[in-house]
Protein backbone atom coordinates (compact mmCIF):
# COMPACT_ATOMS: atom_id res chain seq x y z
CA UNK A 1 0.00 0.00 0.00
CA UNK A 2 1.44 3.74 -0.78
CA UNK A 3 2.00 6.17 1.89
CA UNK A 4 -0.67 8.71 1.72
CA UNK A 5 0.32 12.35 0.18
CA UNK A 6 0.27 15.04 1.93
CA UNK A 7 1.49 17.48 -0.56
CA UNK A 8 0.42 19.71 -3.35
CA UNK A 9 2.66 19.32 -6.40
CA UNK A 10 1.49 20.00 -9.87
CA UNK A 11 -1.70 21.46 -7.69
CA UNK A 12 -3.16 24.75 -8.18
CA UNK A 13 -4.54 26.78 -5.80
CA UNK A 14 -6.80 30.23 -4.90
CA UNK A 15 -6.64 31.18 -1.72
CA UNK A 16 -9.37 34.14 -0.85
CA UNK A 17 -8.37 36.78 2.05
CA UNK A 18 -4.35 35.87 1.17
CA UNK A 19 -3.57 39.00 2.01
CA UNK A 20 -3.68 39.07 6.18
CA UNK A 21 -3.75 36.50 9.06
CA UNK A 22 -5.62 33.10 7.85
CA UNK A 23 -5.12 33.05 4.47
CA UNK A 24 -2.25 34.47 3.79
CA UNK A 25 -0.64 31.67 5.83
CA UNK A 26 -2.55 29.51 4.10
CA UNK A 27 -1.01 31.23 0.62
CA UNK A 28 2.58 30.58 1.66
CA UNK A 29 2.07 27.26 3.25
CA UNK A 30 0.56 25.80 0.17
CA UNK A 31 3.18 27.35 -2.11
CA UNK A 32 6.17 25.94 0.29
CA UNK A 33 4.06 22.69 -0.08
CA UNK A 34 3.98 22.71 -4.03
CA UNK A 35 1.15 24.22 -5.17
CA UNK A 36 1.31 27.52 -7.61
CA UNK A 37 -1.26 29.84 -5.29
CA UNK A 38 -3.05 32.85 -6.62
CA UNK A 39 -3.90 34.71 -3.94
CA UNK A 40 -6.55 36.94 -3.92
CA UNK A 41 -7.54 40.22 -1.55
CA UNK A 42 -9.20 43.34 -1.75
CA UNK A 43 -6.32 44.74 0.22
CA UNK A 44 -4.02 43.67 -1.77
CA UNK A 45 -1.85 47.23 -3.90
CA UNK A 46 -1.89 46.86 -7.80
CA UNK A 47 2.15 47.12 -7.18
CA UNK A 48 2.47 44.47 -5.11
CA UNK A 49 -0.18 42.28 -7.62
CA UNK A 50 2.60 43.22 -10.19
CA UNK A 51 5.75 42.43 -8.54
CA UNK A 52 4.58 39.19 -7.67
CA UNK A 53 5.52 35.80 -9.24
CA UNK A 54 5.01 32.04 -9.18
CA UNK A 55 4.70 30.00 -6.71
CA UNK A 56 2.63 32.84 -5.60
CA UNK A 57 0.74 35.58 -7.37
CA UNK A 58 -1.50 38.18 -6.34
CA UNK A 59 -4.90 39.68 -7.54
CA UNK A 60 -6.65 42.42 -6.58
CA UNK A 61 -10.46 41.57 -5.94
CA UNK A 62 -13.40 43.09 -4.25
CA UNK A 63 -14.94 39.00 -3.55
CA UNK A 64 -18.51 40.77 -3.08
CA UNK A 65 -18.67 41.64 -6.76
CA UNK A 66 -19.48 39.07 -9.50
CA UNK A 67 -17.70 40.31 -12.40
CA UNK A 68 -15.02 40.83 -9.99
CA UNK A 69 -14.79 37.17 -9.16
CA UNK A 70 -14.80 36.52 -12.67
CA UNK A 71 -12.16 38.95 -13.55
CA UNK A 72 -10.09 36.96 -10.91
CA UNK A 73 -10.50 33.63 -12.19
CA UNK A 74 -9.52 34.64 -15.71
CA UNK A 75 -6.65 35.58 -14.40
CA UNK A 76 -6.06 32.03 -12.67
CA UNK A 77 -7.00 30.14 -16.24
CA UNK A 78 -4.84 32.56 -18.34
CA UNK A 79 -1.64 31.89 -15.87
CA UNK A 80 -1.87 28.16 -14.56
CA UNK A 81 -3.99 26.52 -16.96
CA UNK A 82 -5.93 24.52 -13.97
CA UNK A 83 -7.51 24.61 -10.75
CA UNK A 84 -7.23 21.68 -7.85
CA UNK A 85 -7.90 23.68 -4.49
CA UNK A 86 -10.08 26.92 -2.87
CA UNK A 87 -9.52 27.92 -0.14
CA UNK A 88 -12.33 30.67 1.20
CA UNK A 89 -10.85 32.56 3.66
CA UNK A 90 -12.07 36.33 3.08
CA UNK A 91 -14.52 37.70 5.89
CA UNK A 92 -15.02 40.59 8.03
CA UNK A 93 -15.93 40.62 12.10
CA UNK A 94 -18.63 42.67 13.09
CA UNK A 95 -20.07 43.01 16.85
CA UNK A 96 -24.08 44.01 18.01
CA UNK A 97 -27.10 42.36 19.06
CA UNK A 98 -29.94 42.15 16.39
CA UNK A 99 -31.61 45.29 17.77
CA UNK A 100 -28.29 47.54 17.64
CA UNK A 101 -27.30 46.02 14.17
CA UNK A 102 -28.07 48.36 11.11
CA UNK A 103 -30.04 46.72 8.04
CA UNK A 104 -26.53 47.65 6.40
CA UNK A 105 -24.20 46.34 8.24
CA UNK A 106 -26.01 43.02 8.69
CA UNK A 107 -25.91 42.81 4.29
CA UNK A 108 -22.36 43.61 4.43
CA UNK A 109 -21.25 40.91 6.68
CA UNK A 110 -23.62 38.04 4.58
CA UNK A 111 -22.25 39.38 1.30
CA UNK A 112 -18.61 39.39 2.69
CA UNK A 113 -18.73 36.11 4.02
CA UNK A 114 -21.50 34.50 2.50
CA UNK A 115 -22.09 35.90 -0.74
CA UNK A 116 -18.72 36.00 -1.62
CA UNK A 117 -17.94 32.49 -1.05
CA UNK A 118 -20.62 31.46 -3.43
CA UNK A 119 -19.75 33.47 -5.93
CA UNK A 120 -15.95 32.37 -5.70
CA UNK A 121 -17.68 28.24 -5.37
CA UNK A 122 -20.04 29.26 -8.58
CA UNK A 123 -17.44 30.60 -10.80
CA UNK A 124 -14.55 28.21 -9.96
CA UNK A 125 -16.26 24.51 -9.51
CA UNK A 126 -16.86 24.57 -13.59
CA UNK A 127 -13.25 24.65 -13.91
CA UNK A 128 -12.27 22.44 -10.93
CA UNK A 129 -13.95 19.72 -12.58
CA UNK A 130 -12.35 20.05 -15.54
CA UNK A 131 -9.24 19.94 -14.54
CA UNK A 132 -8.88 17.41 -11.79
CA UNK A 133 -11.11 14.36 -10.53
CA UNK A 134 -9.72 15.22 -6.81
CA UNK A 135 -10.27 18.71 -6.56
CA UNK A 136 -10.80 20.25 -2.88
CA UNK A 137 -12.60 23.03 -1.78
CA UNK A 138 -12.40 24.62 1.77
CA UNK A 139 -14.84 27.21 3.44
CA UNK A 140 -13.42 28.80 6.42
CA UNK A 141 -16.21 29.20 9.19
CA UNK A 142 -16.10 29.89 12.77
CA UNK A 143 -16.64 28.19 15.82
CA UNK A 144 -19.15 31.00 16.42
CA UNK A 145 -20.81 29.79 13.73
CA UNK A 146 -21.41 26.71 15.72
CA UNK A 147 -21.37 27.84 19.75
CA UNK A 148 -22.49 31.83 19.26
CA UNK A 149 -21.31 33.93 22.23
CA UNK A 150 -23.48 37.18 22.82
CA UNK A 151 -23.46 40.40 20.35
CA UNK A 152 -22.02 38.29 17.43
CA UNK A 153 -25.74 38.25 15.62
CA UNK A 154 -24.78 38.82 11.91
CA UNK A 155 -21.00 37.40 12.23
CA UNK A 156 -22.62 33.78 13.67
CA UNK A 157 -25.34 33.80 11.49
CA UNK A 158 -22.88 34.32 8.19
CA UNK A 159 -20.87 31.09 9.38
CA UNK A 160 -23.70 29.14 10.39
CA UNK A 161 -24.21 29.82 6.92
CA UNK A 162 -20.87 28.90 5.68
CA UNK A 163 -21.22 25.17 7.26
CA UNK A 164 -24.90 24.61 5.81
CA UNK A 165 -23.54 25.75 2.32
CA UNK A 166 -20.55 23.15 2.61
CA UNK A 167 -22.57 20.16 3.78
CA UNK A 168 -25.18 21.01 0.39
CA UNK A 169 -21.95 21.85 -1.47
CA UNK A 170 -20.32 18.20 -0.03
CA UNK A 171 -23.33 16.54 -2.10
CA UNK A 172 -23.08 18.13 -5.28
CA UNK A 173 -19.76 16.59 -6.60
CA UNK A 174 -18.76 14.13 -4.75
CA UNK A 175 -18.66 11.22 -7.43
CA UNK A 176 -16.35 13.75 -9.65
CA UNK A 177 -14.22 13.39 -7.37
CA UNK A 178 -14.63 17.48 -6.04
CA UNK A 179 -14.58 17.26 -1.39
CA UNK A 180 -16.42 20.74 0.51
CA UNK A 181 -15.30 21.06 3.65
CA UNK A 182 -15.20 23.53 6.04
CA UNK A 183 -13.06 24.89 8.84
CA UNK A 184 -14.42 25.85 12.15
CA UNK A 185 -11.14 28.03 14.01
CA UNK A 186 -11.52 29.36 17.34
CA UNK A 187 -10.01 32.26 18.69
CA UNK A 188 -6.85 32.36 16.21
CA UNK A 189 -4.08 35.31 16.95
CA UNK A 190 -4.88 37.60 14.38
CA UNK A 191 -5.52 41.11 13.40
CA UNK A 192 -9.62 40.00 12.88
CA UNK A 193 -9.57 38.88 16.49
CA UNK A 194 -8.00 41.96 17.88
CA UNK A 195 -10.77 44.27 16.35
CA UNK A 196 -13.36 41.68 17.61
CA UNK A 197 -12.46 41.64 21.00
CA UNK A 198 -10.61 43.63 23.66
CA UNK A 199 -7.33 42.68 25.18
CA UNK A 200 -8.69 41.90 28.59
CA UNK A 201 -11.81 39.35 27.07
CA UNK A 202 -8.50 37.68 25.59
CA UNK A 203 -7.21 37.35 28.46
CA UNK A 204 -9.65 36.27 29.93
CA UNK A 205 -10.73 33.37 27.39
CA UNK A 206 -6.91 32.47 27.15
CA UNK A 207 -7.07 31.85 30.72
CA UNK A 208 -10.33 30.40 31.24
CA UNK A 209 -11.57 28.90 28.11
CA UNK A 210 -8.97 27.73 26.09
CA UNK A 211 -7.88 24.39 28.07
CA UNK A 212 -4.36 24.85 26.16
CA UNK A 213 -4.00 28.35 27.84
CA UNK A 214 -3.29 30.61 24.45
CA UNK A 215 -4.62 31.73 21.45
CA UNK A 216 -4.44 29.66 18.14
CA UNK A 217 -1.88 30.81 15.25
CA UNK A 218 -3.05 31.50 11.79
CA UNK A 219 -0.22 28.20 10.93
CA UNK A 220 -2.14 25.72 12.73
CA UNK A 221 -5.25 26.75 10.92
CA UNK A 222 -3.08 26.68 7.61
CA UNK A 223 -1.60 23.27 8.68
CA UNK A 224 -5.51 22.15 8.43
CA UNK A 225 -6.27 23.61 5.13
CA UNK A 226 -3.15 21.85 3.75
CA UNK A 227 -4.49 18.17 4.98
CA UNK A 228 -7.83 18.67 3.65
CA UNK A 229 -6.27 20.16 0.62
CA UNK A 230 -3.88 17.29 0.01
CA UNK A 231 -4.90 13.51 -1.11
CA UNK A 232 -4.58 12.52 2.65
CA UNK A 233 -7.57 13.55 3.66
CA UNK A 234 -9.22 11.81 0.32
CA UNK A 235 -12.66 10.77 2.10
CA UNK A 236 -13.50 13.47 4.12
CA UNK A 237 -16.28 15.34 2.87
CA UNK A 238 -18.85 17.74 3.89
CA UNK A 239 -16.97 17.68 7.36
CA UNK A 240 -16.59 20.65 9.92
CA UNK A 241 -12.67 20.59 11.40
CA UNK A 242 -12.88 22.57 14.78
CA UNK A 243 -9.15 24.20 15.70
CA UNK A 244 -10.05 25.77 18.82
CA UNK A 245 -7.22 24.18 21.44
CA UNK A 246 -10.15 22.49 23.04
CA UNK A 247 -12.58 25.42 23.45
CA UNK A 248 -15.07 24.97 26.16
CA UNK A 249 -18.38 25.94 24.84
N1 LIG B 1 -8.99 35.11 13.62
C1 LIG B 1 -9.90 34.39 14.22
O1 LIG B 1 -9.91 34.27 15.46
C2 LIG B 1 -10.96 33.68 13.43
C3 LIG B 1 -11.79 32.77 14.10
C4 LIG B 1 -12.76 32.11 13.38
C5 LIG B 1 -12.93 32.34 12.03
N2 LIG B 1 -12.13 33.24 11.40
C6 LIG B 1 -12.37 33.45 9.96
O2 LIG B 1 -11.17 33.23 9.25
C7 LIG B 1 -11.17 34.02 8.06
C8 LIG B 1 -9.88 34.81 8.01
O3 LIG B 1 -9.84 35.65 9.14
P1 LIG B 1 -8.49 36.32 9.67
O4 LIG B 1 -8.50 36.21 11.11
O5 LIG B 1 -7.35 35.82 8.88
O6 LIG B 1 -8.83 37.85 9.31
P2 LIG B 1 -7.99 38.99 8.57
O7 LIG B 1 -8.76 40.24 8.77
O8 LIG B 1 -6.56 38.92 9.00
O9 LIG B 1 -8.07 38.52 7.02
C9 LIG B 1 -9.28 38.59 6.29
C10 LIG B 1 -8.93 39.04 4.87
O10 LIG B 1 -10.15 39.05 4.09
C11 LIG B 1 -10.05 40.16 3.20
N3 LIG B 1 -11.36 40.59 2.72
C12 LIG B 1 -12.36 41.14 3.45
N4 LIG B 1 -13.38 41.49 2.66
C13 LIG B 1 -13.03 41.15 1.38
C14 LIG B 1 -13.65 41.29 0.11
N5 LIG B 1 -14.86 41.85 -0.01
N6 LIG B 1 -13.01 40.85 -0.99
C15 LIG B 1 -11.76 40.31 -0.87
N7 LIG B 1 -11.11 40.18 0.29
C16 LIG B 1 -11.74 40.59 1.42
C17 LIG B 1 -9.38 41.24 4.04
O11 LIG B 1 -8.82 42.27 3.23
C18 LIG B 1 -8.35 40.46 4.82
O12 LIG B 1 -7.09 40.45 4.18
C19 LIG B 1 -12.42 34.90 8.15
O13 LIG B 1 -13.44 34.31 7.36
C20 LIG B 1 -12.79 34.86 9.61
O14 LIG B 1 -14.17 35.06 9.83
C21 LIG B 1 -11.14 33.91 12.06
Amino acid sequence: MSQPSFELAGKVALVTGAASGIGKSVSDLFASSGAKVLGVDIAFEEKECEESKAPLQKFRADLTAGNQVQQAIHFLQNEFGRLDVVVNSAGIEMSGNTVELSEESFTKVMDTNVKSMFLVCKFTIPLVLKSTNSGSIINVSSDLGIQPIPNTDAYAASKGAIISLTKAQSKNWAKQGLRVNCIAPGPIDTALLHRFHSDATLEFVKNNMIPTGRLGTPREVASAALFLASEGSSFINGAVITINGGLLG
